[in-house]
């Protein structure tokens, strides 16, 4: 059997990288986290760290904006896995010019995790992030790095605690009285778990299927309509929910004056859930593949399962 790629994650401490992390270092990969000394010494991370240190992960200090040190901690792997954050996305073209000077990279996976952003209607100002992660798509092609980029849609631990409510950043649990459900409700969402993702991921990595590709994450079971999702939660809880719908102009009346990071996360639901962009294409074999198709063996959580913990 061939040896497991040694993998490099650069923000493996952060929401999405640490899942890869752990399944990078379950899976048997030699598993290499790029951390600033600051990161180290943050009491707040400390419990990550420890658990790192217990998976065996290799930590390699470094940041995304000290060059050296990214094409030292790059030199040592096979594979680079970027979960750099929403602020830095653009930055990403330091991580690529490391990788052409490093000159030993068999594939990487920029930050991405969302939507597929060249198939997307975006309106400010989820349009900036979509097209800082398509910029860095192109930029990937033009330097020729073989790529894998993840379209992994809804994360289910973001999204479903509120059941996709639009105008509730955090929730503990789904509603119990009123729903908001934006546009007719009818166009189809994709939820997954963190961790399923990162198993997936993790399985791409040394998948020739999966190379120069976009690896959707697109569970049957995990596709659902406010419509459909609402019906799931009342049909869970037991109980019959009040419903207010929210008309495309009301929404984008609304983006234009909700705050910081409301606005984000209404412009990401406009495309979501009024355009329908996660479900609206078919997946072509000349730029995807699916990932419950290529590892039918993954027991995926289902968004009935995860919503039982609400109940
Ligand atoms: N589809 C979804 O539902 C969903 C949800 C969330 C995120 N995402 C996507 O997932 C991706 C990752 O986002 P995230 O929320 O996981 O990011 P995040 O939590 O902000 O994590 C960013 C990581 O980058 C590290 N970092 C920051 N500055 C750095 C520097 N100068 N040098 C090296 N490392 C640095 C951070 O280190 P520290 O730990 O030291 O801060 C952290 O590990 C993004 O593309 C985002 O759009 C998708």
């Amino acid at each position: 059997m061939a040896a497991k790629s040694k993998i490099l994650i650069i923000g493996g401490t952060g929401y999405i990288g640490k899942f890869i992390v752990e399944a990078s270092a379950m899976a048997g990969h030699p598993t290499h986290v790029l951390v600033r000394g600051s990161t180290l010494s943050d009491p707040a991370k400390s419990e990550l760290i420890n658990h790192f240190n217990t998976l065996g992960v290799i930590f390699v200090s470094g940041d995304l904006f000290v060059h050296e040190s990214l094409v030292k901690a790059i030199k040592q792997v096979d594979v680079v896995i970027s979960t750099i954050g929403h602020s830095l996305l653009p930055d990403q073209d330091r991580i690529i010019s490391a990788i052409k000077e490093a000159g030993n990279v068999k594939r990487f996976f920029p930050s991405e995790y969302g939507n597929d952003v060249d198939r997307v209607h975006g309106i400010e100002p989820a349009r900036t992030a979509f097209n800082a992660k398509a910029g860095i798509r192109r930029a990937v092609e033009a330097a020729q790095i073989p790529y894998t980029y993840v379209s992994s849609n809804f994360c289910s631990g973001w999204f479903l605690p509120s059941l996709a409510q639009p105008y509730l950043l955090e929730a503990a649990a789904p509603p119990k009285d009123k729903v908001v459900i934006l546009g007719d409700g009818n166009f189809k969402a994709i939820f997954n778990v963190e961790r399923d993702i990162a198993t997936y991921i993790i399985k791409a990595v040394d998948d020739p299927r999966t190379l120069n590709k976009i690896l959707y994450v697109r569970p049957l079971q995990n596709t659902y309509s406010y419509v459909d999702l609402v019906a799931l939660w009342e049909q869970k809880y037991g109980k019959i929910l009040d419903k207010s719908y929210v008309s495309e102009q009301q929404l984008l009346n609304d983006i234009q004056e909700a705050p910081v990071p409301l606005n984000l996360r209404l412009s990401i639901f406009y495309s979501v859930f009024v355009k329908g962009d996660q479900t609206n294409f078919d997946i072509e074999s000349s730029f995807g593949v699916e990932a419950t198709k290529l590892y039918p063996d993954v027991e995926y959580t289902t968004v009935d399962e995860f919503l039982n913990q609400f109940v």
